[in-house]
């Protein structure tokens, strides 16, 4: 592996803070760490550079009930830190009234280097995502205008719209704004690993580590590839057809046969502390994870013709050995600074 020097790109949007007095409109720019080790960024920073005051709103309103119908359930209900923001312990997570959704919540981490978002890519822009939680029945239940009125009678966000919009306008353009700064702002890119590739503070990879990435390079890589773990396609990795959801996948959004049980391919950061695993958390263990790519998927007529083996069937073939290294890799991939970091915890 190449081992590159520290060199963290920092953007800074703005040359100096800009300052109303009058309606205390703040533009404090906030740098936004771009590790040196990750693909192109993917999000446009120009057109909604990160402030100060912009990233304390969206964190607030991350943490904020009020977004759903009965004011208790905020992105962080089914969001928490701890797990890369994942809904811990839920395999399906579940909102307003007890509503159980029908996927796993997905990990909240470098999504500014993502175009798509959701298991199937329903969202197109980072900026549109929330609405979907917000006014899905089974997440948040509610309704934009609602969610607005009720801030507009905050005079916490009447303050804190005005700090961070030049317009200091509460409205919903400047509340999914504000959420995308915050979301912009958590990077995760200090594992272990992170370190190791960008050759900081010395830090080595045991020998079954190491096994680990090489054995990951051969087998997993070609869809979990770069640093973020993830080519961004949409793949069938063989997984059988669970009868109660019959989750079709990408097919959900274009109807196309060529689509049917596709899912976004995920990214392994932090992998350690998302589990349960899959679209709908049907494993819970990593060993079990590999256990199915080597006992082989069921071929519901569309998996990844790179999982095509020579004896006619689908999955990888790992020996013993190999699954555990694998497993030592990913846990490498934990990053603890991320998942304790105080900018993104609610109190
Ligand atoms: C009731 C649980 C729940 C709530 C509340 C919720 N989410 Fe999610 N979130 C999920 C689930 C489940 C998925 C995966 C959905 C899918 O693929 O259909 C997801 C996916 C996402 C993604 C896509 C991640 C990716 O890698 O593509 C983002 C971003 C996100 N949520 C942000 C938010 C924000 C912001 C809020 C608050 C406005 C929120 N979520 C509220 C459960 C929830
Ligand atoms: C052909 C592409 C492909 C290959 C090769 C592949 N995966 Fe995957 N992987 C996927 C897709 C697609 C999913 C999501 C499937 C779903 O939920 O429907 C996934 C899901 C996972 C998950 C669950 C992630 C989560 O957040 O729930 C883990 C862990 C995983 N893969 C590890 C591996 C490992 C380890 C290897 C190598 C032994 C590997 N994968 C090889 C495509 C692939």
């Amino acid at each position: 592996m190449k081992k590159v020097t520290l060199l963290v790109l920092s953007l800074c949007v703005f040359s100096c803070s800009k300052t109303d007095e009058i309606n205390g409109y703040q533009a404090t720019p906030l740098e936004v760490v771009i590790p040196e080790n990750f693909p192109q960024i993917q999000y446009n920073l120009d057109n909604n550079p990160v402030t100060q005051e912009g990233f304390e709103l969206g964190k607030l309103l991350f943490y904020e009930g009020k977004l759903s119908s009965n004011d208790a359930i905020s992105c962080a209900f089914c969001h928490e830190q701890a797990f890369a923001f994942t809904h811990h312990g839920h395999t399906l997570s579940h909102g307003v009234n007890g509503g159980v959704g029908f996927r796993n919540a997905q990990p909240i981490q470098n999504m500014a280097y993502q175009m798509e978002f959701m298991w199937d890519g329903a969202a197109s822009h980072l900026d549109f995502q929330p609405i979907i939680p917000i006014t899905s029945e089974l997440e948040m239940g509610e309704i934009l205008s609602n969610v607005i009125n009720k801030l507009k009678n905050d005079a916490g966000y009447q303050y804190q719209f005005g700090r961070a919009f030049e317009n200091g306008e509460i409205n919903s353009e400047n509340m999914l704004k504000a959420l995308s700064q915050f979301m912009n702002m958590m990077v995760s890119s200090n594992s272990k690993y992170d370190k190791y590739v960008r050759g900081e503070d010395n830090v080595q990879l045991s020998n079954i580590e190491l096994d680990g990435l090489a054995n990951f390079e051969t087998n997993c890589a070609s869809c979990h590839a770069t640093d973020l773990f993830t080519d961004h396609t949409y793949r069938n990795n063989g997984l059988s057809v669970n009868p109660m959801l019959d989750d079709k996948g990408r097919y959900n959004l274009f109807e196309n046969p060529d689509d049917l049980y596709k899912f976004r391919v995920p990214s392994l950061r932090n992998i350690e502390v998302t589990y349960p695993y899959m679209h709908d958390g049907r494993f819970s263990t990593l060993e079990a994870v590999l256990e199915f790519y080597n006992s082989g998927g069921t071929d519901n007529g569309n998996v990844d013709p790179s999982l095509l083996r020579e004896n006619g069937t689908y999955g990888i073939t790992l020996s013993n050995y190999e699954k555990e290294s694998i497993i030592a890799f990913l846990n490498t991939l934990t990053d603890h600074e991320f998942l304790q970091d105080d900018r993104f915890s609610e109190f």
